[in-house]
């Protein structure tokens, strides 16, 4: 889940390069490189950390090719140092790459053998010297490429640029995203269109097998046996705007904030608050004569999946297999014959969730995705694409895109409700109008922030954190744990609350804070229980609940966070907030890098 860039331009291309990588930092950030044709010879700069280091070396070596490639790393093979890091170069070669070479310890021996000398770690590197060891024998460069990449294995979007040549560089693409983009006299190659947004909007998606010849002038594009294919030129949307942080510290603060907005969005695009019902939603398959529905996701998105299951259960009576992805595409499961899947994904890149729904598909089940990033690859293979209005997600961690998840979840379980005839026209209609109430609910929790902040300071006093829940609150607990971890390294893990006896109990003491996610619902008194059992060995409880769940908890509380009153339905949705934030006000306490904490990325496109 590197990011990749290449640009054939007019002007010296480093900054543009730079300017483009810093929209694919997301991807990762351990180290950043740019290398050029000047004169004929390659020259490079590489950077350990983030792309800033990679600025300040280039502002005092400069380079002034008009032709280059650039990179940003999540580290694989080799440790993130800047020898490691990307462009890796073989006398007349130089290459970027993002995802993994699987066959790389192979190909890495019988170049070995061949004399060929390894400068890094990288599975990458064997690229190079394979396109290099083409050359030696008399290809051309395009010839020596392509017979590269038919020795690969593997996940990879290259760029390929070669000494002495300053119109060419060469694509490639089998799994993780490489779009080309047209300009005048100009033609550039990155990881996204998001990338390339303020150079040009006319955008080439390559396939998977697809290799790409990229000239100032032309653009020609094969499949892997080198016959040339017609791949459609598309206008990217809406991706020229430029991000920024407004008045906020973080970016994950903006988002965290911006959810009462994006929330009502979303739910706008699929339900009509007027009639009270959802709308019509184009979908490959009918809610009625469904017996199973599979969920695939990773990481937050199918804590959000996991959500929805107790909605599809409970009011379309639906059952829901929902898995982790990377477990998924491995388990070899049955799916039933009247079933369809559902893949859940921000970025609509991870790989997991792709080779997930590549399986449903090769299975002949159809496929809805539910994707912020719009034309992502898990959008254009499913059969039907349900957005989630969150616009750009940057930091991370994921925030507002997990709300926005839950909030076209909640009204496709409506939906099925209605259609399976679980729920009538009444009760549809209530929870629509419940739903409608989230963004309203979302903003007033927002309001809590000087208390959340107030906890977050004990918190980062502590090293393990335990969350617990029931219900739709378990998975919301495990969400919570998994934000804390991810920003402020704090080791920490959401438990069902009902399972506490049978393990984690032994953790408590009193210097173990459980946070008890618990709206006073239909088994408050349950979570309750569980929570004297903690009281009891003298853990320091932090209660989220409700004002109702706050009377009658009638247990003594650490501290208690009192949200307002609302449908059971829509908890997980608001619940969400005050969980980001207690994460969020804990990293920056401990003075984490909060949009981009470490050994993480935001797009995730290796196994
Ligand atoms: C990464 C991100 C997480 C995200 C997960 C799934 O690990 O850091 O925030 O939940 O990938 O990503 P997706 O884009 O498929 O939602």
């Amino acid at each position: 889940m590197c990011g990749i860039v290449g640009i054939v331009g007019q002007t010296p291309v480093a900054p543009l390069i730079v300017d483009a990588l810093k929209r694919l930092e997301y991807r990762g950030y351990d180290s950043a490189g740019v290398a050029t044709v000047e004169r004929g010879e390659l020259s490079r700069r590489r950077a350990e950390g983030k792309l800033v280091n990679l600025e300040r070396r280039l502002e005092a070596e400069p380079l002034s090719g008009t032709i280059g490639i650039g990179h940003t790393r999540w580290a694989t093979h080799g440790v993130p140092n800047e020898t490691n890091a990307h462009p890796h170069f073989a006398d007349e070669v130089a290459v970027v790459h993002n995802g993994i070479i699987e066959n790389f310890a192979e190909l890495r021996e019988e170049l070995k053998r061949d004399g060929y000398v390894f400068q890094s770690q990288t599975d990458t590197e064997v690229v190079a010297h394979l396109i290099s060891r083409e050359l030696r024998g008399g290809a051309e460069p395009i010839e020596a490429a392509h017979n590269a990449l038919k020795r690969l294995q593997g996940a990879f979007a290259l760029a390929i640029m070669f000494k002495g040549d300053e119109d060419l560089i060469i694509g490639a693409r089998n799994g993780p995203p490489l779009a080309v983009g047209h300009g005048q006299g100009e033609m550039y190659l990155g990881s996204d269109a998001i990338a390339l947004a303020p150079f040009t909007n006319a955008i080439t998606y390559l396939e998977d097998g697809d290799w790409a010849v990229v000239r100032r002038n032309k653009v020609q594009i094969f499949d892997i046996d080198g016959n040339p294919v017609k791949r459609q030129r598309q206008q990217s949307v809406g991706t020229s705007y430029l991000v920024d942080k407004g008045n906020h510290r973080h970016f994950m603060e903006k988002e965290i904030h911006e959810q009462p907005e994006v929330i009502s969005h979303t739910l706008a695009h699929y339900l009509d608050f007027i009639s009270g019902k959802t709308r019509e939603m184009d979908l490959p398959f009918d809610f009625a004569k469904l017996d199973r529905l599979a969920i695939s996701a990773c990481g937050t998105a199918y804590l959000a999946g996991l959500i929805s299951k107790y909605w599809f259960e409970r009011y379309a009576r639906l059952p829901v297999d929902i898995d982790i992805a990377s477990e998924f595409r491995y388990r070899e499961m049955p799916l039933a014959k009247n079933s369809a899947a559902l893949f859940v994904s921000q970025s609509g890149e991870t790989a997991d969730t792709l080779a997930s729904l590549r399986y449903c598909r090769s299975e002949g089940v159809p496929i809805g995705a539910i994707v912020n990033v719009r034309g992502s690859t898990i959008a254009r293979e499913s059969n039907v694409t349900l957005p989630t209005l969150a616009g750009p997600e940057i930091g991370v961690a994921s925030t507002k895109a997990f709300t926005c998840q839950l909030s076209v979840l909640a009204s496709l379980a409506v939906r099925a409700a209605a259609e399976r005839g679980t729920i009538d026209e009444e009760e549809e209609k209530r929870l629509v109008r419940q739903l409608s109430e989230a963004p309203r609910f979302a903003s007033q929790v927002l309001k809590l922030d000087g208390q959340i902040e107030k906890v977050a300071r004990e918190l980062a006093k502590v090293n393990h954190v335990l969350y617990l829940g029931r219900d739709t609150s378990y998975p919301l607990a495990m969400e919570g744990a998994l934000k804390l971890k991810e920003i402020s390294y704090i080791h920490a893990e959401g438990y069902a609350a009902g399972e506490l006896k049978h393990g984690p109990i032994a953790l408590i003491d009193e210097n173990m804070p459980v946070i008890v996610i618990a709206p006073h619902d239909r088994i408050f008194e349950k979570t309750v229980s569980n929570m004297q059992e903690v009281a009891a060995r003298g853990g320091r409880i932090i209660l989220i609940t409700d004002e109702t769940g706050a009377k009658r908890a009638g247990i003594e509380t650490f501290e208690t966070i009192v949200l307002p009153d609302m449908p059971e339905f829509i908890a997980p949705i608001v619940y969400a907030l005050p969980v980001q934030l207690l994460a969020y006000y804990t990293a920056v306490q401990m003075g984490t890098d909060v949009d981009q904490p470490r050994n993480l990325a935001k797009s995730v496109t290796v196994e």
